[in-house]
């Protein structure tokens, strides 16, 4: 708070700062040996500390209230629309009861054409079905179509091509359009239209296509890449944040420009690496039930991957902790008895630690649970 208060006195310190021009007679004093230049305001400006000061919060990335917004956008020969505070909040619904993936509605185009997307901090591609993807990758997903779109411009010679962990990829050509996000706008947004989508998402037909919340550096448009739709819509918004709030087996929400203030208190913070591109961090380390071994273990914060992949070792130790459970050959991964009582699976960030339910850990059941 001291340092934001300092840099606010300075910005209004310049807003006052007049011009110096030397008045025309003058040059009779310079003659005489004496100079005087007299100080006059220059007529054509006004001094503004509303939109210094709102400048600078935008400079130094410092959440801007609402009066502040107000004032700036009522300054002289400010335009309105540019100093418009936004925030909103978008229902994000997981697909099946395995909670494999969230998909939250997107209104792309004029008039809007909404489709379904996978909102995905671990890559930074909006990509959705589109009229010019092959009618072959296509089974019941929604398509966006351009030339449907009055808003709609065609990027030419623009083309993205993308490849996601799992083997899954997408590729084709790019629009740039008028995107909306539970009522955040971004007017010109590249819209990345599908020609051809791997089979992995032509089974999927609850996912439309992918929205990319990772950072710019990962965006595969070319010869240039394109921002994503939160880095676009970053300056309109209150604070310059947004929250995945995921829930098990039920809607939660993506929140634009603000913190929700039931869990604004639970909130912890810890550093992000940036490159290549990922929310990268360091876990402090992990426990299963009531015990904590610190240990930094480096992963991503991917709302596209709803597993937790993690080190051989630690699923070791956890599984360690449940009885009877076995690393399967046949089914790839640990089993155990429906009647097995599975721990909690704890996990550090920052000062604190979040704890993952056993009863959720339990991913698929076979039929005689
Ligand atoms: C905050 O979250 C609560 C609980 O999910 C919800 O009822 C409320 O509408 C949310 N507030 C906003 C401003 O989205």
């Amino acid at each position: 708070m001291v340092a934001s208060k300092a840099i606010v006195a300075a910005a209004l310190a310049g807003a006052a700062t007049a011009s110096v021009i030397p008045k025309s007679n003058s040059i009779e004093n310079i003659k005489s040996g004496r100079a005087t230049i007299q100080q006059v305001p220059r007529t054509n400006y006004r001094s503004n500390g509303a939109l210094s000061m709102y400048k600078t919060y935008l400079k130094y990335n410092t959440p801007i209230p609402d009066w502040l917004a107000t004032a700036a956008a009522n300054s002289v020969g400010a335009d309105p629309a540019k100093f418009k505070r936004d925030e909103g909040s978008a229902t994000t619904t997981p697909i099946d009861t395995y909670d494999d993936a969230y998909i939250t509605p997107v209104s792309i185009g004029t008039p809007a054409q909404v489709l379904n997307l996978d909102f995905d901090t671990g890559s930074s591609d909006l990509w959705v079905f589109s009229s010019l993807t092959a009618a072959a990758d296509i089974d019941g997903q929604s398509s966006y179509d351009p030339t449907d779109s009055s808003t709609a411009k065609l990027l030419s010679g623009y083309t993205w091509d993308i490849s996601y962990g799992d083997g899954s990829s997408s590729s084709g050509v790019v629009y740039t359009d008028v995107v909306s996000v539970g009522g955040v706008t971004v007017t010109s947004q590249a819209v990345e239209a599908a020609e051809t989508v791997s089979s992995e998402f032509t089974e999927d037909e609850d996912i439309d296509g992918l929205l990319g919340l990772g950072f710019n550096s990962l965006n595969t448009v070319s010869p240039k890449a394109q921002s994503t739709f939160w880095y676009n819509a970053l300056d309109s918004l209150d604070e310059p944040v947004f929250a995945a709030n995921l829930q098990h087996q039920a809607p939660g929400t993506y929140d634009f420009g603000f913190i929700n203030e039931t869990f604004a208190d639970s909130l912890t913070y810890t550093a992000v690496t940036k490159l290549p591109g990922y929310w990268k961090f360091t876990s402090t380390g992990y426990g299963v039930g009531d015990d904590f071994t610190t240990d930094s273990i480096v992963g991503i914060a991917d709302t596209g991957t709803t597993l937790i992949y993690l080190p051989a070792a630690v699923v070791k130790a956890y599984y360690a902790e449940v009885s009877g459970a076995t690393n399967s050959v046949l089914f790839g991964g640990y089993i155990f008895d429906c009647s097995a009582t599975l721990p909690d699976f704890v996990f550090g960030v920052g000062s604190s630690t979040i704890t993952v339910p056993g009863d959720y850990i339990n991913f698929v059941s076979f039929a005689l649970c």
